[in-house]
């Protein structure tokens, strides 16, 4: 609950209060009874819960949202919208969702996540039923793999069992630990329910580079023989990203049974990011700084930037993950 929130639930007491004091006993308990009610249906009120006044999946938002502020991703942006509007428009779905989102740093992957949650949830990513696991942060000890295990199963049986619709969101999971990994499989298979609990509603959301560099291939190729980077399609990038994918010996995902069991629905590739897109960043950024946006000061902030491969100079090594601090500098 919001500070200010809470400021107008205290002072709905306090005026039930001050009236208190003004009448009889009689009275008092009527107004005291009056103000637990009113207080009750303003804490449901403000208080955000698992029903459609708090979570309703937007879809017209959503494609806005992706139409508008995420740029250069034509592939993942078709591909989640569809995902994610087909899974919420249906009523009984037979295994959750499962999105795995790839790409280099900065494209796109954490943000489309926190697209998602704005377009499901009322609260966005400081809802209650969103839930993100860092693996530096959450579980950086392998030697406690065990406790981890056993406290993530926990987690998510907890949350989807207050919430159906919970999210999770695994950052970083190319460095998460295969065992961890093969801890929450259970919970994304087919099953109808799991020691009572149905997970069928909940969203999984995997981000990782892994596959990033046969990603950037494909751009590039494109590129040098002149082809428009709007006519990749899924199918060109697919069997390079599997094969990066299956056969990355570093990354632990993909050696446990998530892709032989078909547990993720959708592998969604974020493409490298070319100047244009980091001007079209920075327009935006602006613009929801409420600011005028300056073409100039868009494109000094994409002239600042290192690109690479060296020769070429084709595609922002960060993306647009350093943007907002440049603004601070150039603004
Ligand atoms: C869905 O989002 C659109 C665009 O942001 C908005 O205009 C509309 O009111 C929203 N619909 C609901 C039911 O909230
Ligand atoms: C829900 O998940 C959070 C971690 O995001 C955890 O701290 C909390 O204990 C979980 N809730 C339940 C009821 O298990």
């Amino acid at each position: 609950m919001k500070a200010a929130h809470l400021f107008l639930f205290l002072h709905v007491f306090s005026t039930a209060g001050v009236l208190v004091n003004a009448f009889d006993p009689i009275t008092t308990t009527v107004v005291l009874g009056v103000g637990a009610t009113l207080g009750r249906t303003i804490w449901n009120y403000l208080h955000e819960s698992c029903d459609p006044k708090w979570v309703a999946f937007n879809g017209t938002a959503l494609n806005a949202d992706l139409d508008s502020k995420l740029f250069g991703q034509h592939i993942a942006s078709r591909i989640i919208l569809k995902a994610v509007s087909g899974f919420m428009s249906n009523d009984n779905p037979k295994k959750p969702l499962v999105l795995s989102l790839h790409g280099w740093t900065g494209t796109g992957k954490n943000f489309v996540s926190q697209l998602i949650a704005d377009s499901i949830y009322k609260e966005g990513m400081d809802s209650s039923f969103v839930h993100v696991f860092t693996s530096e942060l959450h579980f950086p000890h392998s030697s406690q793999l065990d406790t981890y295990k056993t406290q993530l199963q926990q987690w998510i049986k907890g949350n989807v069992t207050n919430c159906a619709h919970s999210m999770f969101i695994f950052d970083e999971m190319d460095k998460m630990h295969p065992g961890l990994i093969d801890s929450i499989k259970p919970y994304l298979d087919y099953y109808d329910k799991l020691d009572g609990v149905s997970y069928r509603k909940a969203i999984f959301i995997f981000l990782s580079n892994a596959g990033a560099e046969s990603i950037i291939q494909t751009a590039l190729d494109f590129w040098k023989t002149g082809q428009q980077r709007e006519e990749i399609e899924l199918k060109d990038l697919e069997t390079a990203l599997s094969l990066a994918v299956f056969n990355n010996k570093k990354s632990g995902l993909w050696h446990t049974s998530l892709i032989d069991k078909n547990l993720v629905d959708f592998f969604v590739p974020f493409l490298p990011l070319e100047y244009k897109h980091v001007v079209q960043c920075a327009m935006a950024e602006m613009k929801a700084r409420g600011v005028e946006p300056d073409q100039n000061v868009a494109d000094q902030v994409a002239r600042d930037l290192v690109y690479f491969p060296k020769a070429e100079r084709v595609f922002a090594v960060k993306g647009c993950k350093t943007i907002e601090s440049k603004l601070d500098y150039y603004t």
